[in-house]
């Protein structure tokens, strides 16, 4: 098991890539806060995590509002004491055109995909230099790499939490390493809520693996980047997503 005793925060895991995640972490030994605004979802997949013998908790929190965010890390510390692994996986997509976006839309695009990470890193990070190891992975996009794959609070947004990625790899080392994984198109509820595969052709046909990916091999990354086989990587931003604009 390559996470065995360590505690594992994964934002946005009451579905898509977030779950298959906290899923992965578990049965790798990982104790698992879930999060998520959908209680329901939440709770089932502590239960689902539970029923194949493995350990965690969910806390319903708004990735928009800090103070709920702190109710993260406060649940993660009170329930297991400590925390040695952070996924900000939770993100928000923004479709409205630039010239359209209000500021409203705009600044809670900036606080579910960019402040939040920037707050849940700052809080956990004291504990993971105490501990000497630490490790922040944080989900951008392909659309953090090229304006044209997404309108401009999502690109703006995933540009900057690339830079905060190695900004935190930055400051935050030798004790903590930090990487973003860059996904492409992974069918999930955001994926479907952009008309799924045949919403984006220009990331399918654009891909020489000519298909959208599964939110397990987004996963599997997530655990290289956590476990200590990723051991001298830090400050990556690495791209998962079935090789476009190669
Ligand atoms: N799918 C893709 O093609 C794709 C491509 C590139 C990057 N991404 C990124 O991948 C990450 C995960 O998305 P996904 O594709 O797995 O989508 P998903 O299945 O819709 O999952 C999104 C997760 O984020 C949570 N979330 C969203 N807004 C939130 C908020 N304001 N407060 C708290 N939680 C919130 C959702 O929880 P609740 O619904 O319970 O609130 C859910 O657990 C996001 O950062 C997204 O930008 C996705």
């Amino acid at each position: 098991m390559k996470l065995k005793g360590k505690v594992a925060i994964v934002t946005g895991s009451t579905s898509g890539m977030g779950r298959a995640t906290a899923e992965l972490f578990a049965r790798e030994g990982a104790k698992v806060v879930v999060t998520g605004r959908n209680e329901e979802r939440a709770k089932e997949v502590v239960d689902k995590i539970k029923s194949e013998g493995n350990e965690a908790i969910y806390v319903i929190a708004d990735m928009s509002d800090m103070d709920e965010v702190k109710k993260i890390f406060d649940t993660t510390i009170e329930t297991y004491g400590t925390v040695d692994i952070l996924f900000n996986n939770a993100g928000m997509l923004s479709l409205t055109p630039l010239m359209e976006l209000s500021f409203e839309e705009w600044n809670k695009a900036f606080a579910v995909n960019v402040t939040a990470a920037f707050y849940l890193a700052q809080l956990c990070a004291p504990i993971m230099r105490e501990k000497g190891k630490g490790v922040i992975i944080n989900t951008s996009s392909v659309a953090g790499a090229h304006a044209h794959h997404g309108p401009a609070a999502y690109v703006t947004t995933k540009h900057a939490l690339n830079g905060l990625t190695k900004s935190m790899a930055w400051e935050l080392g030798p004790e903590i390493r930090a990487n973003a994984i860059l996904p492409g198109a992974i069918l999930t509820a955001m994926l479907n809520s952009v008309g799924g595969e045949a919403g984006v052709p220009h990331l399918i046909e654009g891909s020489p693996l000519k298909r959208a990916g599964k939110p397990e091999e987004i996963a599997s990354a997530a655990l290289f980047l956590a476990s200590d086989d990723s051991s001298f990587i830090t400050g990556q931003l690495i791209r998962v997503d079935g090789g476009i604009d190669i």
